[in-house]
């Protein structure tokens, strides 16, 4: 057996321990990914209330008690740097927080800069999006982790799916030239009841928190974008396509001008002359969510259907009339990012293989922005 892993976990919500709202649980894939190697040293939360909560959880049951037993409850990182002795230095730190708390020099939203200080050679998995900062920052925050020299896995998963790693070889095989992505993320909102998430001062609104996955992996096929040239439309919450009936939450709480967009539609060029097009709604009733990406080259039309859940990729390839379908049960993208993240900390596979790297996401995310930005300035006059 190899070495134990000392892992700093901060965030003690969903993302980290698990929601019924979706897959996510990083410390279930840390336990099984490294088993009885995994020796978590500090949880780092600002509701200590909650943080107890969730390791009580983990000391309560027998598998994961090891694991655990070791672990400090610390409010901030500074706490966790005064009390942890050299043999519980964290070798990786997995930031589940908010974006406010990160992505930016400003003190107090810094969480990245404070880490590489407080454990220098510490390896950081850090959520999506990078931030809810100006995108300025973010660059200086890619700096500092680049001159530290900071191994950095940023959590835009749909990239480890096995169906986009399909599509990938299937491009890079027949040396295709991407002419366009499609990416059409329709969200069923019955049960999305935070009513942060609907106030867009607070979650960054749809298209930064939410549909920055399909931003993300639009990029990843057509790569860097043309941020000049993104366009965008939007249907507004006071426009008379824009009432929705199913809502569970009180949304005249929220003031109007924070309130969501309910469909956003968004096009662009990519550097190398692709088209990019993005349609995120907020319509659909019930649980179960509508989304699709699409991805064009010369003869060949891949269809990713599902991606959040059971992944389904059709392919038209050239000479074949019939439709390829493959569909993908068991692929967990969660435990493949962490899997790939924690093997490049212990040294067997190259940084080149964490898909999702600082300076990477930092690009998504200003994607992300100009598509907000133009569909804002487009709804004036509108509404
Ligand atoms: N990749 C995915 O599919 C996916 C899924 C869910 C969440 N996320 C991302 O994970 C991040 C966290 O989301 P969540 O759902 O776990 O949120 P959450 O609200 O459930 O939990 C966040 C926790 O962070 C704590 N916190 C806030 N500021 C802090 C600070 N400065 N220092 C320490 N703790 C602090 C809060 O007290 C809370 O317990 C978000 O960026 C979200 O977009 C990603």
């Amino acid at each position: 057996m190899s070495s134990m892993l000392n892992a700093l976990i901060i965030g003690a919500g969903e993302i980290n321990f698990g929601s019924v709202e979706g897959p996510w649980n990083h410390t279930v894939r840390l336990e099984r990914i490294l088993g009885p190697r995994l020796r978590v040293v500090g949880l780092i939360d600002i509701d200590e209330a909650r943080a107890k909560t969730a390791l009580a959880s983990k000391l309560d049951a027998q598998a994961t008690h090891a694991a655990w037993v070791d672990c400090q409850l610390f409010r901030t990182v500074a706490d966790a740097v005064l009390a942890l002795t050299q043999e519980k230095t964290p070798q990786i730190a997995v930031v589940g927080v908010p974006p406010f708390a990160r992505g930016t020099d400003v003190p107090g939203r810094d969480l990245e800069q404070q880490l590489v200080s407080a454990f220098p050679g510490c390896a950081l998995f850090v959520e999506k999006p990078v931030s809810s900062g100006p995108e300025d920052a973010c660059w200086r925050v890619a700096k500092v982790l680049q001159e530290s020299r900071t191994i950095v896995g940023v959590g835009y998963m749909l990239r480890y799916l096995k169906a986009v790693q399909m599509i990938k070889k299937i491009i890079t095989e027949n040396k295709l030239v991407v002419m366009g992505t499609n990416a059409r993320y329709v969200m069923a909102y019955e049960y999305a009841r935070k009513p942060h998430w609907w106030d867009k001062t607070r979650s960054g609104g749809p298209i930064v928190e939410q549909a920055t996955h399909f931003c993300d992996l639009s990029r990843y096929f057509g790569g860097d974008v043309r941020l000049p040239s993104v366009v965008a439309h939007s249907v507004q919450h006071n426009e008379s396509p824009g009432q929705l009936s199913a809502k569970r939450f009180d949304e005249d709480a929220i003031p109007a001008e924070n309130r969501l967009p309910r469909l956003t539609s968004a096009t662009w060029k990519y550097e190398h002359g692709a088209v990019g097009s993005l349609t995120h709604v907020i319509a659909l009733h019930g649980t179960t969510y509508d989304t699709e990406f699409e991805v064009y080259a010369d003869g060949y039309h891949f269809k990713l259907v599902d991606p959040y859940s059971i992944p389904k990729l059709y392919i038209r390839r050239p000479g074949l009339a019939e439709l390829e379908t493959h569909t993908f049960t068991e692929d967990d993208p969660f435990h493949t990012e962490l899997a790939t993240f924690i093997d490049v900390v212990d040294g067997r596979r190259p940084s080149s293989d964490i898909l999702s790297s600082y300076e990477d996401a930092v690009k998504t995310y200003e994607l992300t922005w100009a598509i907000r930005r133009a569909s804002e300035q487009s709804a004036v006059g509108y509404t």
